[in-house]
């Protein structure tokens, strides 16, 4: 028996059924999606807010068009130019907002636990759009989603996934590893030894060495972006040194080609650093279809949380 969630915040906080429960509930808004007109009233007269205290492109605008396609009213809080420039507290801001009688608050921000202290505070569902290093589980959502298209079922066992780059910056890593562990797929990782930490993400196995890593034939590569943002230090000795020893390299996509192997990118991509040019060009590269799942993930999400609003 699967029993409704308030909020999305990591993961963790799902068993195996309700995350196929929300994959199948993305499955017929993928349909909707061939029609001309993709909007159903689901949503219609609740409100969406989205707050992003960090840069985004596919998240923010998957969710707005998730929103607008489930009729919901969607509100994006600018806020560069809203008042949390002026010094107001995130709970402050969350309770101006639930003044507003928000059903739902998207929530990125740059340090890991805030969606979970706002959930604790409001009736609206909150959903973790990204927190610090912590999680990102509607990319985690999607890129099983994704995955279930390409191999055709949901059982991902006998599936082979190598996490390439920075693991250790990685917020995505740590929620994509998990759910393609939960439904089944095993998961390795492989990376500089500065950004691979030992032990994590948990129990996992570590390559030294992209040969190494070929050689375990994975049914897909999963390239990390290297987030040169969140690094106060120098990680490795350069990006041509990153991208010959650890880079989706021209050459190294002659053996993904040969021997047929999905490549997945969170976006956005560092080319000539983590991947080259004609990666994008692959015809089992994953990465627009990442984005175009995300929206019919996201409106699975919306449709299946159920805020103490309603
Ligand atoms: N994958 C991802 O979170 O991308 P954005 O930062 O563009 O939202």
């Amino acid at each position: 028996m699967i029993e409704p969630h308030k909020d999305l915040l990591q993961i963790e906080d799902l068993s195996k059924e309700e995350i196929e429960s929300i994959l199948a509930a993305a499955q017929p808004f993928k349909e909707l999606f061939k029609r001309s007109v993709k909007k159903v009233p689901t949503l219609q007269g609740k409100t969406v807010l989205s707050l992003f205290y960090e840069p985004s492109t596919r998240t923010s605008s998957s969710f707005e068009v998730a929103a607008n396609r489930l009729s919901a009213d969607f509100t994006s809080l600018p806020v560069a130019s809203s008042s949390v420039v002026k010094g107001e507290s995130v709970l402050d801001t969350v309770d101006t907002l639930g003044a507003m009688k928000a059903d739902y608050i998207i929530i990125r921000h740059k340090k890991a636990g805030i969606p979970n202290l706002i959930a604790s505070h409001t009736d609206a569902s909150v959903i973790n759009a990204g927190d610090g290093f912590h999680a990102h589980p509607t990319q985690a959502l999607l890129d099983a989603s994704t995955l279930y298209d390409a191999f055709g079922t949901l059982e991902f066992k006998d599936k082979k996934i190598l996490i390439v780059g920075d693991i250790l910056h990685s917020r995505v890593a740590r929620s994509t590893s998990r759910i393609l562990s939960m439904l089944g797929a095993e998961v390795r990782v492989l990376g500089p030894g500065s950004l691979v930490p030992p032990g994590r993400p948990k129990k996992m196995k570590n390559f030294q060495h992209y040969n190494e890593a070929m050689d375990w034939s994975p049914d897909v590569i999963y390239l990390l972006r290297v987030q040169f943002e969140r690094q106060g230090e120098q990680f490795f000795p350069s990006s041509n040194e990153y991208h010959s020893v650890y880079g989706l390299t021209e050459d190294r996509l002659k053996t993904v080609k040969d021997k047929g192997i999905w490549v997945m990118h969170p976006g956005p991509v560092n080319r000539g650093v983590e991947i080259s040019d004609s990666v994008m060009k692959y015809e089992r590269c994953l990465i627009n279809n990442q984005v175009e799942n995300g929206i019919a993930t996201r409106m699975a999400v919306l449709y299946w949380l159920k805020p103490k609003t309603l």
